[in-house]
C-alpha cells in the first residue's frame, strides 16, 4: 500500500513534549554534558553540507564509552562477542573522513561519529543485528556495513537496509503541526538503488561484505512488519518524516535486544519525527533517558536512547 493512500498508522496520542530526561553525549569533545534543547539552533540544512571536525577526541576503550553514558558493560559479553579489537579514535576519524569525503551522505560528521560508536557499543555489549531504515545514498549504512564485517564476531551478523530508493512519501498532518524543525517534502533524498550500490561497494572494497547486508526497497509500512531480523542491538532512524519513523519503530522495536540502541538522526530536525518519537515513547511507557548528540556549532538534531535491559 503506498502512503498517502490512508492515514497516518499510529493512535492519537498527546505529546508530553519537554518531559523527557535529556541528557546530550558530546561525542567529539568526550564530555557528558546536560543540555537543555535548543529549538531555535535546528534544521536539517545544517546537516546538507557535513563539515570535517578536526582537533576532536572521542573515547577509544568500550571503558571510556561505557563511563561516559554511565552505563557498565560485563567484561564477558564484549569479549564474546567481538573479534577482540577494540575500535580507536584514528579508525572512526578515518571512516567519517572517507563517508564525508565520498559525498555518500547527509550526515553531518558528529553524527556520523556518534553512530560509529554507537554501532561498535552495539556489536560489543549487545549482539545482535544492525538495521537502518533511510539510507539513501548509502554513506552511514558503509560507515556501519565495515565494522559489521570487520569488528563483529559472528560471520552471520547482518546490517539491514530499507529504503524506498524514491525519496520520501507524502507528509502528512502529523508532519505539519506546529514544532521545532521542518515539515519535509514527497520524493525529496530520491537518489535510486544504483548510487546506493555503488557508494557502499566503493566504501567496502576489499572486502567480503555482500552476504552481511541485506538490502530492501520499498515503502516501509510494506517492508518492515515483514522483515525477517530477529534480534537488532543498534537501530537506526533515518526516515525524516513522522509516517517513516512511526512505521519503524512499530514494527522493530520490539525485536531491539535488551540493551541495544536506538537512534534517531531527524529527532529536531523533522518536527513529525519528534511527534513520532515522542508518542512512541509515551505510549510504550519508556522513560530511558534520550541522549543527543550535538552538532560542531552547539545545536541538535540526533537522539539516541538505549532499550533497558529488563
Ligand atoms: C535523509 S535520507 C537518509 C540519509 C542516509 N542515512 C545518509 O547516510 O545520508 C532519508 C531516506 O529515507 C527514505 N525514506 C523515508 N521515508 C521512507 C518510507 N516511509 N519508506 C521507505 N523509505 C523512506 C528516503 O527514500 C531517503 O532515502
Amino acid at each position: 500500500m503506498a502512503y498517502g493512500a490512508t492515514g497516518p498508522t499510529a493512535a492519537s496520542i498527546c505529546s508530553r513534549e519537554g518531559s523527557h530526561n535529556i541528557v546530550a553525549v558530546r561525542f567529539q569533545s568526550q564530555k557528558l554534558v546536560d543540555a537543555s534543547l535548543a529549538e531555535d539552533k535546528l534544521g536539517k540544512a545544517g546537516a546538507a553540507r557535513p563539515r570535517k571536525q578536526e582537533g576532536c577526541s572521542v573515547p577509544a576503550t568500550w571503558e571510556e564509552v561505557a563511563n561516559l553514558e554511565g552505563l557498565q558493560l560485563p567484561p564477558a559479553v564484549a569479549v564474546e562477542c567481538m573479534k577482540g579489537s577494540s575500535l580507536t579514535e584514528a579508525e572512526v576519524a578515518d571512516a567519517v573522513e572517507y563517508t564525508i569525503n565520498a559525498r555518500s551522505t547527509v550526515v553531518s560528521g558528529p553524527r556520523l561519529r556518534a553512530t560509529a560508536w554507537l554501532t561498535w557499543a552495539a556489536l560489543s555489549a549487545v549482539g545482535g543485528d544492525i538495521v537502518e531504515t533511510g539510507v539513501f545514498t548509502g554513506g552511514s549504512t558503509a560507515l556501519m556495513l565495515r565494522q559489521v564485517v570487520e569488528k563483529a564476531a559472528r560471520c552471520d551478523t547482518k546490517l539491514w537496509a530499507y529504503d524506498s530508493f524514491k525519496g520520501l512519501p507524502p507528509t502528512s498532518s502529523q508532519d505539519e503541526k506546529k514544532g521545532v524543525g521542518v515539515v519535509g517534502k514527497q520524493g525529496e533524498y530520491s537518489a535510486g538503488r544504483a548510487q546506493f550500490d555503488t557508494n557502499v561497494a566503493n566504501a567496502l572494497q576489499g572486502r567480503s561484505y555482500r552476504e552481511r547486508l541485506q538490502v530492501t526497497a520499498g515503502w516501509f509500512n510494506e517492508t518492515l512488519p515483514a522483515s525477517q531480523v530477529k534480534r537488532i542491538a543498534f537501530l537506526r532512524l533515518d526516515g525524516d518524516l513522522y509516517v517513516s519513523t512511526m512505521d519503524a519503530l512499530q514494527a522493530l522495536y520490539d525485536k531491539v535486544a535488551p540493551g541495544g540502541y536506538i537512534y534517531v538522526d531527524d529527532y529536531l530536525s523533522y518536527r513529525g519525527c519528534k511527534r513520532a518519537v515522542d508518542e512512541f515513547r509515551l505510549a510504550r511507557n519508556i522513560a530511558a533517558p534520550l541522549h543527543v548528540v550535538l552538532e560542531t556549532g552547539g545545536q541538535i538534531e540526533a537522539v539516541w536512547w538505549r532499550k533497558p535491559d529488563c
